[in-house]
Formats: C-alpha cells, sequence, structure tokens
C-alpha cells in the first residue's frame, strides 16, 4: 500500500484522483486550504471520507513539510486557477503556484522524506497558441494576437469587420491564412497570463528540482478537463462548468469572439486514468506529457450542446469580443503519452456531457458570471 498526497485533492481533479486512488488501496492524505472561490460552503459533500483530510495551505512550508514527510508519492495539484482572473490578482496566483510549489521542493530537497514520485499539474495554457501550418511556410507558431480594438488606425468600420470575420491568427512568417494542428509537447511556450506563467515555472522547477536530485517528476498539461463536482459557482475558470450554471440559470452561455475559437476538451474520468498511469509506470518519470483528447471543439458549439443536453430554449450570446490574452485554437498532439503509457482519452465528448448534465441538474449553481466579466471589463481586459 503506498501512502499519496494530493494536495488540492477537494477540487475538481484530486476529488475524482483519490477515489480511484482509494479504490485502487492506496491510503490518501488531502491537503488542502479549502479555497472559498471554489467551496464557499466548506469541505464539499463528495469527499471521500476514507482519505484524512488536512486543511493546509501549500504557501505554508511548515504545514506542508508535515504531510510531505510522510507520503511515499505526491500529486501537486494545489493552485489558484483562473486565467483571466490571474492578471489582476498577480500575487495570488504567483504566491499560490509558483512559491507554493517551490515550498513543495524545498521540503523535498532539504527534509527527510521518503518521496519517491512526484506529478505537477501543469497545463495547455503555456503554449499560449497552438501550433499551425501555413502552405507556404509549414509548421508555424503565431505570437498571440492583438485583437480587434487595438489595431491602429482602424476605423469603426474596419473594427466592426475584423471582430466579425478576422479573428484568425495569421502565418507570422508571410502573413498568410494558417491552419490549426495538433500541439506536440516540444511546441515553443508563449504563457499568456499570470496563471499559464506560474504553471510553465512550475512546471519547469518541478522537473529541474527532479532530474538534479535523481526524484521522479512528471509534469501533465492538461488540456481543458471537464466532469462532475467541477464548481459551478465558480465564474473565473473552466468553460463548461460557467455555460452550465448560465444555462441552468436560464441565462444564455456568453460567448467571446465569433464563437468558432476550438479548444480541446477532456473527461475528469480519462484524466484521472492519465494520473494513475504516470503514478505507476516508470516509463513516464522525468517527462512531460500533453492530456487531451486530439479533438478540437467550437467553444460555440459547446455551448450548445449543454443547452440542448439541460434541453432549454436558449440561444448562446455571441458577443465578438476578445479576451486580452485569449488563444483563438490550442488542441492535443496526444502521440507522446500514448507511445510510452498506452493512454489514450476515451469518453466521447457527448457522452461525458450527458453524464455531466445529469450531476448539474441535482446541484446548486450560483450564476455569477455577470460579476466575473464586470472585473474583467473594469480592468481593461475585454
Ligand atoms: N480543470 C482544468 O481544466 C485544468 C486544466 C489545466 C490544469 N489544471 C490544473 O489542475 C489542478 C487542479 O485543478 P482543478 O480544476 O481541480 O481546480 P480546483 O480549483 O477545483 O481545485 C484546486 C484545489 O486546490 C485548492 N487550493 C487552492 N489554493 C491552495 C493553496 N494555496 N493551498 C492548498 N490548497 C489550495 C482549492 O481549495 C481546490 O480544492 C490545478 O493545478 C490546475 O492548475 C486544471
Amino acid at each position: 500500500m503506498n501512502r499519496i498526497l494530493v494536495t488540492g485533492g477537494a477540487g475538481f481533479i484530486g476529488s475524482h484522483l483519490v477515489d480511484a486512488l482509494i479504490q485502487k488501496g492506496n491510503q490518501v492524505t488531502v491537503f488542502d486550504n479549502l479555497d472559498r472561490q471554489v467551496h464557499p460552503r466548506g469541505l464539499p459533500n463528495h469527499f471521500n471520507l476514507r482519505s484524512t483530510f488536512i486543511r493546509g495551505d501549500v504557501r505554508n512550508r511548515q504545514a506542508l513539510k508535515e504531510v510531505v514527510c510522510q507520503a511515499d508519492a505526491v500529486v501537486h495539484l494545489a493552485a489558484a486557477v483562473g486565467v483571466g482572473q490571474s492578471q489582476y490578482q498577480i500575487a495570488h496566483y504567483v504566491e499560490s503556484n509558483i512559491q507554493g510549489t517551490a515550498n513543495l521542493l524545498d521540503i523535498l530537497v532539504n527534509e527527510k522524506h521518503r518521496v519517491k514520485k512526484l506529478l505537477v499539474a501543469s497545463s495547455m495554457s503555456i503554449y499560449g497558441e497552438g501550433l499551425y501550418r501555413c502552405r507556404q511556410c509549414g509548421r508555424v507558431k503565431p505570437e498571440l494576437r492583438k485583437g480587434p480594438q487595438e489595431i491602429e488606425g482602424s476605423t469603426d468600420r474596419e473594427k466592426v469587420r475584423i471582430s466579425r470575420s478576422d479573428w484568425e491568427p495569421k502565418c507570422p512568417r508571410c502573413g498568410g491564412e494558417i491552419k490549426a494542428i495538433p500541439t506536440p509537447e516540444d511546441t515553443p511556450l508563449i504563457a499568456n497570463s499570470i496563471y499559464a506563467i506560474s504553471k510553465k515555472e512550475q512546471e519547469e522547477m518541478a522537473l529541474l528540482i527532479g532530474k538534479t536530485y535523481g526524484l521522479p517528476v512528471v509534469a501533465l498539461r492538461f488540456f481543458n478537463v471537464y466532469g462532475p463536482r467541477q464548481s459551478l459557482s465558480n465564474p473565473y475558470t473552466g468553460v463548461t462548468a460557467i455555460f452550465l450554471s448560465r444555462v441552468k440559470n436560464n441565462h444564455p452561455p456568453v460567448v467571446y469572439e465569433d464563437g468558432q475559437q476550438t479548444r480541446d476538451f477532456i473527461w475528469v474520468g480519462d484524466v484521472v486514468q492519465a494520473c494513475l498511469l504516470c503514478l505507476e509506470n516508470e516509463k513516464a518519470d522525468f517527462q512531460v506529457f500533453n492530456v487531451g483528447t486530439g479533438k478540437p471543439v467550437a467553444i460555440g458549439q459547446m455551448a450548445e450542446l449543454i443547452i440542448q443536453l439541460l434541453k432549454k430554449k436558449l440561444t448562446p450570446e455571441i458577443t465578438y469580443t476578445f479576451r486580452k490574452g485569449d488563444v483563438r485554437h490550442c488542441f492535443a498532439d496526444t502521440t507522446q503519452i500514448r507511445k510510452a503509457l498506452g493512454f489514450q482519452a476515451k469518453t466521447p465528448l457527448r457522452e461525458g456531457l450527458l453524464k455531466l448534465a445529469g450531476w448539474a441538474r441535482k446541484v446548486e449553481a450560483k450564476d455569477r458570471f455577470e460579476q466575473a466579466a464586470k472585473e474583467l471589463k473594469e480592468k481593461g481586459l475585454t
């Protein structure tokens, strides 16, 4: 039996992983500060009481040390999670995600412990734009888009035209049309938010320390994870949960740009399988893996699917506005994790969303989207 510490184990992905680890006969300790934005009512009902819960903050080295020193393996999921919010709560995101990880690594290097493996939760957001192909120039990685409102010298009429049709990034070499292709792990990283920078730093610090001291570390770049237990009242993270919360409250989901931007949505159960394989298999050690499906889904389509599944008579509200830093397309190249560990996401989107809708009908969802959107606007981010 292994003693596994899951930081952030009361959260969305963590709680599913904890269930699976217990199911496999592990002894699990959860270290989580029950961040009020994620857990407004404290420890969630779904929390697995067969695990040991310690309320603690990864920013507190002493408290973290006590749990790390009891563990055989650590899965580090605790983090402040929210791309837009990280652009104005900068110190909070840096302290939670970078300093929190620094504390963990500092303990692993300087204290007596028996940890034999560390998994860290990285994110697709560290890529910025995904990879594209240009007919003339081959594989290219565009810079972040400026957004229509920033195009200098454009008249109002031009702005409208741009905002409705010209969302796609252009080839950084020849300026021509480009098409999104799967993004592999060796794509250059252009982190486009403080959250993304914090995840990139976390990943690099963990791998560096792992390699330096011979401690097996695995960094998992999760794409857009969806499933039950993602907070439906937290408007800062998880587009699926935000749309669900809107639709459940009979409000149209609000879609930025023209709705044709795409993401890679992966079912939480598949993410848990990827984590288990990485914990169990030595071939994962010191590797970075994309954890996605490899299939792009348009955000506007996701909004429509959620409306359909909740059987509501609503139409997505397409805003044709740009959120600074948003990427147009990014979906996973999943070759590396498939070759190394035989992992492939199994759950089709419709099947996952059906299960998610069934769960969403039964739980409370406070629609706080307007408040989050107002904050972005006030900070000049939309
Ligand atoms: N959900 C996704 O789509 C997604 C995508 C990419 C990466 N990730 C990463 O996966 C991990 C888990 O994400 P999630 O979706 O389950 O988020 P979540 O917000 O549901 O879970 C995070 C948990 O961490 C806890 N936490 C936050 N700050 C903490 C601190 N300072 N000390 C201790 N605990 C703290 C929270 O209370 C929460 O229970 C995060 O590291 C996130 O960056 C998630």
